[in-house]
């Protein structure tokens, strides 16, 4: 039985106990954020970025994600697990939304579903997905796979007009009977607004510390590389917790340099011998 379910993060809520989210997009990346006790792993569609080295979240599909839910899913043994729903998977009708919010459970594995926009249609899909029996987690702000229309990856919700039109699409998102509501870079009052506000956590990722948690990108918390999650480089408001990709970048070197001069693998990397002179005997 899982650690970590609807009813603890509910608990950690009132408790007002900051939860814990991290992204994993395959087995290895799972264990790590499993054992590191945070709450909720995301098997987040920034997967597209990040491993599949994409500009945007746009291209990955919904079989895409299944393949990287599924390895989640056999690393986690703790954690909640939330499968991001890809651009493309729920917009069409709330019947597609239902269908393959479901795939994430039975096929992926995962927990719970998220999906982007508080717009009436998204708010719409994220009841019937509900109604299905599939546990939602909304996104407002900034959301990724509204490039198209916004122009670019841009903090969302500069001026403080734009505080009211945030609120009401969580509110409508609460409404629907989503669990938690991810709110991304937006400014840290408006978030603030938004928390308290509603009576489900708020996730932020670059919206300040009074959101009821955080999230971060797994390799943009780890400095596995300069990469593109909202730009060609490690987001403003996400700190590195240490520097993967130089440590990575540095041992491969190292192993090229051996290679090349004769010193790997040695005899200390050479277990399987037998007597040189009985093989020479032979051949
Ligand atoms: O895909 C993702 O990693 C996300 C988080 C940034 C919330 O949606
Ligand atoms: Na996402």
């Amino acid at each position: 039985k899982k650690a970590v379910t609807l009813r603890t993060l509910r608990a950690k809520y009132e408790k007002q106990q900051p939860i814990c989210m991290a992204t994993a997009y395959d087995y290895p990346s799972a264990v790590h954020v499993d054992q590191a006790d945070i709450d909720i792993i995301l098997v987040g569609d920034s997967v597209s970025m990040v491993v599949h080295g994409h500009d945007t979240t746009l291209p990955i599909t919904l079989d895409d994600m299944l393949m990287h839910c599924k390895a989640v899913a056999r690393g986690a043994a703790r954690a909640f697990l939330v499968g991001d729903l890809p651009f493309g998977s729920y917009e069409l009708s709330t019947t597609e939304a239902v269908r393959s919010a479901i795939r994430m459970l039975k096929e992926g594995g995962m927990d719970a579903v998220k999906l982007e926009g508080g717009s009436p249609a998204r708010v719409e899909a994220a009841r019937a997905i509900v109604e299905a029996g599939v546990a939602v987690m909304g996104h407002v702000g900034l959301t990724p796979q509204s490039v198209s229309v916004l122009g670019g990856f841009r903090p969302q919700a500069q001026v403080a007009s734009e505080a009211v039109r945030v609120i009401n699409q969580a509110k409508a998102l609460q409404a629907s009977g989503c669990f938690a509501i991810v709110l991304e870079c937006i400014p840290a009052p408006i978030a603030a607004a938004v928390t308290k506000a509603l009576r489900i956590p708020t996730i932020g990722i670059g919206a300040g510390p009074q959101c009821s948690g955080q999230v971060l990108v797994y390799h943009d918390l780890l400095g596995m590389m300069s990469h593109p999650h909202h730009a060609k480089v490690t987001p403003k408001f996400c700190k590195r917790y240490a520097e993967v990709g130089t440590i990575i970048q540095q041992a491969l070197v190292q192993y090229r340099q051996e290679v090349a001069d004769g010193l790997f693998p040695g005899q200390q990397y050479s277990p399987y011998s037998i007597q040189q002179q009985e093989v020479d005997l032979l051949v």
